[in-house]
């Protein structure tokens, strides 16, 4: 068969002592409509033609459900007049943050507090990147004071994660339960608690583009609801589309024209509140479909139960904040080593009397 020439194909082989490999990336560039540049690169296959995923450490802030209760209600999920099984929501919490840490994670925890029975929803409490951190700023009284405690750990620990600049939130904003961060760009949920202007927040702070979506579905009040980042290295997310306003759908569809699509027995079930590195997807147990369609994609489904968790309206990525180091600490230590292997090699020419 002859096939026509096409520039929008890199063809990459691999030779090894085994056998020689073969990937093909796909870049299609993208002009979507709206102020958003993209090129979007599918999926690389490996040699026997899966999709090579990886997986990369992460550092998380968690909190244990000590004083966990439903005893107001601030989105539909929660009855106060239900009854919550503490000792079995701390059990199913301890087997999550298990779970990570032998994936190879590091856990920290923040100490909770009685009389804030949403604390074990630490996505909420702040958003960290690149070191940088926006605390929240709660948009329901009963959650407000949470804020300052992530603050104050922040203030407290950011030298340890190389960062420890903390922004006072002007506008209100509910962190990561509506902030997504990918390789460069951030998505940004607004609609039910987060607001416009706390993208706009998180922008300066950053420095990195954050993309307005808009949420419609009262269950699905936070972003972690209804969108998930699968691969924050190529910006690979799966999602609920009507979860969100008919614009933001289209935008949605064109920025990420590979997106795994969930369905509405995946959102309900809390499948998009999962939380990935990259490789092994944390997913919540329910989500059958889903958790197919991300083995068929190449990743690792983990099954987490969460189910005493859920009565207050949240899962595996609402009790996971994600810490994210500062990227010149990263950087730099790059540098240096990439500096010393080179000092390393010119003091071996010098010693060899080889040139280069
Ligand atoms: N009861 C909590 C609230 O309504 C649930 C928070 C869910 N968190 C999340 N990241 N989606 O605020």
């Amino acid at each position: 068969m002859v096939c026509q020439p096409r520039k929008d194909l890199v063809i990459y082989f691999v030779k090894t002592q085994y056998s020689l490999l073969s990937f093909v990336d796909h870049t299609i560039s993208l002009a979507p409509s709206g102020p958003y540049s993209s090129s979007v690169t599918s999926t690389v296959l490996n040699h026997v033609g899966h999709p090579a995923r990886r997986a990369m450490l992460r550092h998380y802030l968690m909190c244990p459900p000590t004083y966990f209760d439903v005893v107001y209600s601030i989105n539909p999920w929660m009855d106060p007049g239900g009854h919550v099984d503490r000792v079995l929501a701390v059990r199913q919490w301890s087997a999550l943050v298990d779970t990570y840490r032998s994936t190879g994670h590091r856990v920290d925890l923040l100490e909770p507090v009685p009389g804030l029975p949403d604390m074990v929803y630490a996505a909420n409490g702040a958003t960290v990147v690149d070191g940088r951190t926006l605390p929240a700023r709660f948009a329901n009284p009963q959650r407000e004071a949470e804020a300052a405690i992530h603050e104050a750990w922040h203030r407290r620990n950011g030298i340890f994660y190389g960062g420890g600049e903390v922004h006072p939130a002007v506008a209100v904003n509910e962190a990561e339960g509506d902030f997504a961060v990918l390789s460069s760009r951030i998505l940004g949920g607004y609609g039910f608690r987060t607001t416009l202007e706390a993208h706009r927040e998180l922008a300066t702070l950053t420095g990195r583009e954050v993309i307005s979506l808009e949420l419609v579905d009262p269950r699905l009040f936070h972003l972690d609801l209804a969108l998930a980042v699968l691969d924050d290295e190529r910006d690979h997310i799966a999602y609920y589309p009507d979860a969100f306003s008919e614009r933001s759908r289209r935008l949605l569809g064109e920025l990420f024209p590979d997106a795994l699509l969930a369905s509405e027995l995946d959102a309900y079930a809390f499948g998009l509140n999962a939380v990935s590195d990259g490789l092994h997807v944390f997913v919540p147990a329910g989500a059958r479909p889903l958790h197919d369609g991300l083995a068929a994609a190449g990743y690792w489904p983990i099954s987490i139960d969460l189910s005493e968790l859920i009565k207050g309206g949240g899962s595996v990525k609402c009790c996971t904040q994600q810490i994210r180091p500062t990227r010149r600490a990263s950087e730099s230590r790059l540098q240096r080593d990439v500096g010393e292997e080179h000092q390393t090699r010119r003091h071996q020419i010098r010693r060899t009397g080889a040139s280069s």
